[in-house]
């Protein structure tokens, strides 16, 4: 095909002879219907917007590269661990939780911390945040915590009512709720912050031996955070400070690097640990101390890489929990569980059928699936042969690969709705987090919280110092006192 003339076009190729004037009947009007170029750029126009994620709305993103450090081949047989100095390209998206896409970057919330690695055995996702824990465990209660985060039905604005009222009622938050309401709860840049996979996954080796296993990535820039009054600041001054941070960062060559590491436990120190210390080794509002399960090495990722297109790579980017490779898999975590429906669920109604084709979504391994058209199908069937549509075949068609497969995990007990919190410690661990902080964070601390609660009814803040009251006689105290002033 001859190489087209630099010019604008239309979307059917075809060149665009006049891009300022609407074609009228005389100079003044009426237009004509037969202006494609016109209605094509209204209508376009018209589906510019696609629905924002349902919660991390607001986010930034970049590329970078995956390097392995330290052998964890004993762990896992994933290819993306396979030898120290094996580099995998990589995708990472930040974000805030509640904010929606015209949200504020340097509001208080948890981040996201999502990660996509294209290994050769298929997309590896870790959909995680910048915290170990999470505010609730059992996913019946996902949308009913974030019906709380969102905007009042009535009044469109915000409900701490709502946010207390529900925390409140619902202990096992304390322990995310501490983190959010501490220093870590604003950090200056995505760039200076922590981030954790939050759940228990697992980790399966060559020889079919299951680990249980928590991942983690440590800044190298260093936890950087800001106060109330210093967030307000920089807000007032722009609403896209984590944009201008990595974009710029990573532009002026000041690529962002993170420790990867990992806590490993095996099945049966997970049931010992389990035994000795009363907590579920799956619960996502636990994490496992660094003195039971120490950190090992595993890795670095960088950032070294802007997207040339922000909506095609990053407000596109599909990441999923349920995206696991050989040799990395899931755990009985039921928030985990749960999760491993929803996002994919949810990229087919933002997305489309065919969102995994998408450039930035697609595996850099060859694809071979027996899913037929649907909307948007601009590919061909690569299974290698078109009468090869539906398996089994004698066409030679791909077919599976039980070599690959996850060793069997062992269940057991009775099907029912056990309760979440029925002997569950809610209290010790954020005791244990509230116990780290120096007087001054444990002030601010009290005050961020205090802040937060204005307007709220006397009795939903009553019941919220109570729970305080059981992390410690000081913590309720101290959120009194802040509350008096
Ligand atoms: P350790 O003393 O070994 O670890 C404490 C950890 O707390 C640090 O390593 C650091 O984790 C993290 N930390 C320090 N300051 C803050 C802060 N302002 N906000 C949130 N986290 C902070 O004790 P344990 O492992 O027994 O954990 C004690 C408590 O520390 C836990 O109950 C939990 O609340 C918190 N924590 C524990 C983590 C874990 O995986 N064990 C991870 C993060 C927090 P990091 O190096 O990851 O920043
Ligand atoms: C985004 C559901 C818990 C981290 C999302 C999205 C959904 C969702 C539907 C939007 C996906 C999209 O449109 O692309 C849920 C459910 C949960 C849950 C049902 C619990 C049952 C968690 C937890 C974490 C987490 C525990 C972290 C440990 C994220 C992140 C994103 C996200 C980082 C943004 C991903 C991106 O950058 O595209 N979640 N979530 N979520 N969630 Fe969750």
């Amino acid at each position: 095909m001859s190489k087209c003339p630099y010019h604008q076009t239309t979307t059917a190729g075809a060149p665009v002879t006049d891009n300022q004037n609407s074609l009228s009947a005389g100079p003044r009007g009426p237009l004509l219907l037969q202006d494609h170029h016109l209605l094509e750029k209204l209508a376009h126009q018209n589906r510019e917007r696609i629905p924002e994620r349902v919660v991390h709305a607001k986010g930034w993103g970049a590329f970078g590269t995956f390097t392995v450090t330290h052998d964890i081949s004993a762990h896992s047989r994933a290819a993306i661990f396979a030898g120290v100095g094996k580099q995998t390209p990589m995708l990472a998206r930040f974000s805030t939780v509640a904010g929606e896409m015209g949200a504020a970057d340097a509001e208080r919330d948890v981040r996201g911390f999502a990660l996509k690695f294209y290994t050769e055995e298929g997309n590896w996702d870790l959909v995680g945040n910048n915290t170990p824990v999470f505010f609730i465990r059992d996913p019946l209660k996902f949308p009913d915590f974030i019906h709380t985060q969102k905007r009042h039905p009535r009044s469109n604005l915000r409900s701490p009512t709502a946010m207390w009222d529900f925390w409140s009622l619902s202990p096992e938050s304390l322990h995310q709720v501490t983190i959010l309401f501490s220093d870590r709860g604003i950090p200056v840049t995505p760039m200076h912050m922590n981030g954790y996979g939050s759940h228990t996954y697992s980790l399966w080796n060559q020889a079919g031996e299951r680990f249980w296993v928590k991942f983690h990535f440590k800044t190298q820039q260093g936890w950087q955070t800001m106060t109330n009054a210093e967030s307000g600041q920089v807000i007032g001054k722009s609403r896209e400070s984590y944009q201008e941070a990595l974009f710029g960062a990573i532009e002026s060559g000041r690529f962002p690097r993170w420790t990867v590491q990992v806590q490993v436990m095996s099945e049966q120190q997970a049931e010992e640990w389990s035994n000795r210390t009363g907590f579920n080794p799956f619960d996502l509002t636990k994490v496992w101390p660094h003195a039971d399960a120490p950190l090992q090495q595993v890795g670095v990722i960088e950032l070294n890489r802007n997207p040339a297109n922000y909506f095609a790579e990053i407000e596109q980017a599909a990441f999923s929990p349920s995206n696991t490779v050989p040799g990395i898999g899931a755990s009985p975590d039921k928030m985990l569980q749960a999760r491993l429906f929803s996002y994919a669920d949810a990229h087919r109604y933002r997305l489309g059928t065919h969102y995994e084709a998408l450039p930035v979504n697609q595996p850099r391994c060859p694809v071979h699936h027996y899913h037929k058209d649907g909307a948007m199908r601009f590919f061909a069937n690569d299974t290698g042969n078109p009468d090869a549509y539906y398996e089994p075949n004698s066409m030679n068609g791909p077919t599976e690969a039980p070599q690959y497969k996850e060793p069997p995990l062992a269940v057991d007990g009775m099907a029912d709705r056990y309760s979440h919190r029925d002997g569950n410690d809610d209290f010790a661990q954020p005791r244990a987090l509230w116990a780290l902080f120096d007087d001054a964070h444990k002030a601010r601390l009290y005050g961020n919280i205090a802040a937060a609660m204005a307007g709220v009814p006397a009795n939903i803040v009553e019941r919220q110092l109570a729970l305080f009251a059981q992390i410690h006689p000081d913590y309720a105290a101290g959120v009194t006192a802040a509350l008096a002033q």
